[in-house]
């Protein structure tokens, strides 16, 4: 019988037994080591919601809010801007700062969900009411042009007689937008012209630019 190590061939047969059963055993700890990982991240020490519990008493994981809880950054504690009235009392000035861009945010809220009753000059006559509805006062009636803006909220918010609330379609920042809308709007239809600035008013005599044939198409 001859030796081991007299036979080179089975020397090299024997090495590479033990190679591959390297191969093998570090293949069996990376499954073992990942399957252990997978199971650490299926099972995680936490509660989805409504999940039951063995810990509490009544079998639920979720434990009730204290009374008054308000989640973080909802507490609406300015009534003047939340309601539009301060101790009951509607108020006279717009709670945020009046810019151009507030006024077009206005003017675009206003289009969508107001002028299809009111129409776009405010007068009433928008087209669910040409169609039936109950005809909405016009805002140009002395009663809604002295009337305070936190009206104007105030029926946004709680709706007003046959008029649906809009609390939850528009948030209360774009009510205030609209109700600054509706002043620009109520002014449009009572200005004069001295309020137009001095340096336009010259243009208030001349006819608009199509009448006077300015821009017509000419052979
Ligand atoms: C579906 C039609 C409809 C839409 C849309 C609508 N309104 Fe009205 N609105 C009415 C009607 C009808 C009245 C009159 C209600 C009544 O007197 O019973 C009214 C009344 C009002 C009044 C007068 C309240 C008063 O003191 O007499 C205001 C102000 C007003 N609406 C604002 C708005 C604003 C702002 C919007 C848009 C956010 C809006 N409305 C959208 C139908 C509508």
């Amino acid at each position: 019988m001859k030796s081991m190590k007299s036979n080179p061939s089975a020397r090299r047969e024997a090495r590479r037994g033990r190679r591959d059963a390297g191969w093998l055993a570090a293949a069996l700890l990376l499954g073992l080591a990942t399957a252990a990982c997978r199971q650490d991240m299926h099972n995680q020490p936490k509660y989805i919601p409504l999940r039951d519990s063995d810990f509490f008493a009544n079998g639920s994981s979720a434990r009730p809010l204290p009374p008054d809880t308000v989640a973080r950054g909802t507490l609406e504690d300015d009534a003047a801007f939340y309601t539009g009235k301060v101790n009951g009392v509607e108020i006279t000035e717009l709670p945020i700062p009046l810019t151009q861009q507030v006024l077009d945010r206005g003017e675009q809220r206003y289009d969508i969900y107001c002028s299809p009753c009111h129409d776009r000059t405010g007068s009433g006559e928008g087209m669910i009411v040409r169609r039936g509805y109950k005809q909405p006062p016009s805002y140009h009636i002395d009663r809604l042009r002295q009337a305070p803006i936190g009206h104007f909220f105030d029926v946004m918010t709680n709706g007003f007689g046959a008029m649906p609330d809009y609390r939850a379609q528009i948030q209360p920042r774009d009510r205030w937008a609209i109700a600054a809308y509706i002043r620009a709007l109520q002014l449009s239809q009572h200005a004069s012209a001295s309020d137009v600035p001095a340096e336009d008013r010259a243009k208030l005599s001349q006819p608009p630019a199509a009448q006077r044939g300015e821009g017509a198409v000419r052979h």
